[in-house]
This record gives structure tokens, C-alpha cells and sequence, in this order.
């Protein structure tokens, strides 16, 4: 049975699993010793701006996570940065892992040059990352999972909250299944995933829409 429960760091191994076989582009991919580092980087990255994770819980397993958020200026979880730092380095120490670096620094400049669009807007909450392991998507436990979290931005007092996605994840999620409106897209300049050059996309909506869907 899958419940919804916080994040608790025996979770993080099979987070940083499922996160590099999504999207660690294919050099680094063929590389696991490489590959776990950018997951680290990719996982601790949003780890250390985040308020709450919660993981979607099979049988005492962690089969996905969803980390959240909330504008509220609280402070940097600064054991998650001497993590990501550490998971930097050791990705730089590999030319494939280099390579990667370099180029999803290039998509991150981009990410947040379109967060433009969500100036003066007050959006309270971001959704900083989401992802299921494969074994466990289609199955409507994302779509749990983002009523769980919608209820919890609600009872935090957020009204409105935005995401960044792109083609290397499956965006149709938001707009197809969750109804959330699009705010930008734009081209990367760069790679992410295993994709080069990717389209880039800013969905929000308010928290309200996303809790009974
Ligand atoms: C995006 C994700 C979290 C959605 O969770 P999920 O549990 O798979 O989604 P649900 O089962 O609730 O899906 C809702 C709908 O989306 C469809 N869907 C979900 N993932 C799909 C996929 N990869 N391909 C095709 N359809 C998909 C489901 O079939 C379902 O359609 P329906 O309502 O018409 O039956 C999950 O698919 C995932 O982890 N994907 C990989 C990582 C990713 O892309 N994360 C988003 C990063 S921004």
C-alpha cells in the first residue's frame, strides 16, 4: 500500500537510484560510479533551499519524492550544500562528468533567467523536484502525491505555487493531468537529461485547484 509520509535520509539511496536513471545524461549514465554523484548533486541541490520533502512510501520504501519549497525566506540547510559541493567535485573530477556540469549549468542559467515570469506574482511555494521510480508511474501515485502536497501548501497558508519541468521529464503531467497553467517556455542552452538542447517550462497554478483533482 502507498502512503505519503516526510522524507527521512534512510530514503536518500534509492532517491539518488532513481534520479540518476532518469536523468543523467548518456555518458555519465554509463558511468554509475559518475552517475550517483549527479544525482547527489541533482537531489542536494533541491535539498538545500527545501522546506518539507515527502516521500510516496511502498511497504517502508521510498518509490518517489517531492520536494517543496516554501517562500518564506527560511534558511539554507546548509549540511545539503557541503553535500552538493562535495558531489561537484567529485563530478569534476571525471571529463564525462565535466562535460555534464558544464552544460546543465548552461539550462540552470536558463531556468532561472524565465523565472522573470514570476516577479510580483506571489507565488509562495515551488514544487523543486518530483519523481517516482519507474516501477511505480502511471499507477495515479503522483497524482496522490500532488493532492497530498497541495494540501499541505494549503494548510501552510500558500495560495499559489510554480514548477519548473522540461522534455527530459514527462511535463504533460501538469498540463494534461493536472490542468496547471502553462507560464513560459524556452529553449535550454544546454543539455539536460540525456536530451541536448531541450524545451524548458514554467507551470503554476493555485494550490486550491490541485487539492480534490
Ligand atoms: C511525472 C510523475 C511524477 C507522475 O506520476 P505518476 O504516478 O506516473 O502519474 P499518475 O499515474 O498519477 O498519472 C496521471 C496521468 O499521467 C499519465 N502518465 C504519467 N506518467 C506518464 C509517462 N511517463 N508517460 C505517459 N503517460 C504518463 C498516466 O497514464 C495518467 O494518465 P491518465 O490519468 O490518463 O490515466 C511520474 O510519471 C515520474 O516520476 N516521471 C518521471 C520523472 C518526471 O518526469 N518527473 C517530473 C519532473 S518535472
Amino acid at each position: 500500500m502507498i502512503t505519503y509520509r516526510e522524507m527521512r535520509q534512510s530514503d536518500i539511496p534509492a532517491l539518488l537510484d532513481m534520479i540518476w536513471k532518469m536523468w543523467a545524461g548518456p555518458k555519465v549514465k554509463a558511468k554509475p560510479g559518475v552517475a550517483i554523484h549527479y544525482a547527489e548533486m541533482v537531489l542536494y541541490y533541491e535539498l538545500l533551499n527545501s522546506t518539507v520533502s515527502f516521500v510516496a512510501d511502498d511497504n517502508g520504501r521510498a518509490a518517489g519524492v517531492c520536494v517543496l519549497d516554501i517562500k518564506d525566506g527560511h534558511p539554507m540547510h546548509t549540511e545539503y550544500l557541503m553535500k552538493m559541493i562535495d558531489a561537484v567535485a567529485a563530478m569534476s573530477k571525471d571529463p564525462d562528468g565535466l562535460e555534464n556540469l558544464k552544460h546543465s549549468t548552461n539550462a540552470n542559467r536558463v531556468f532561472k533567467d524565465s523565472e522573470e515570469v514570476l516577479e510580483g506574482k506571489n507565488y509562495g511555494a515551488e514544487v523543486a523536484l518530483f519523481i517516482l521510480d519507474d516501477q511505480h508511474r502511471g499507477q495515479g501515485i503522483g497524482s496522490g502525491m500532488f493532492n497530498h502536497i497541495a494540501n499541505y501548501l494549503n494548510d501552510h497558508g500558500v495560495e499559489k505555487f510554480y514548477l519548473h519541468s522540461d522534455e527530459s521529464s514527462y511535463h504533460h503531467f501538469y498540463g494534461d493531468h493536472r490542468g496547471m497553467d502553462l507560464l513560459d517556455s524556452r529553449p535550454s542552452d544546454g543539455s539536460l537529461g540525456a536530451i541536448d538542447n531541450v524545451t524548458l517550462y514554467i507551470y503554476a497554478d493555485d494550490v486550491k485547484d490541485q487539492m480534490h483533482l
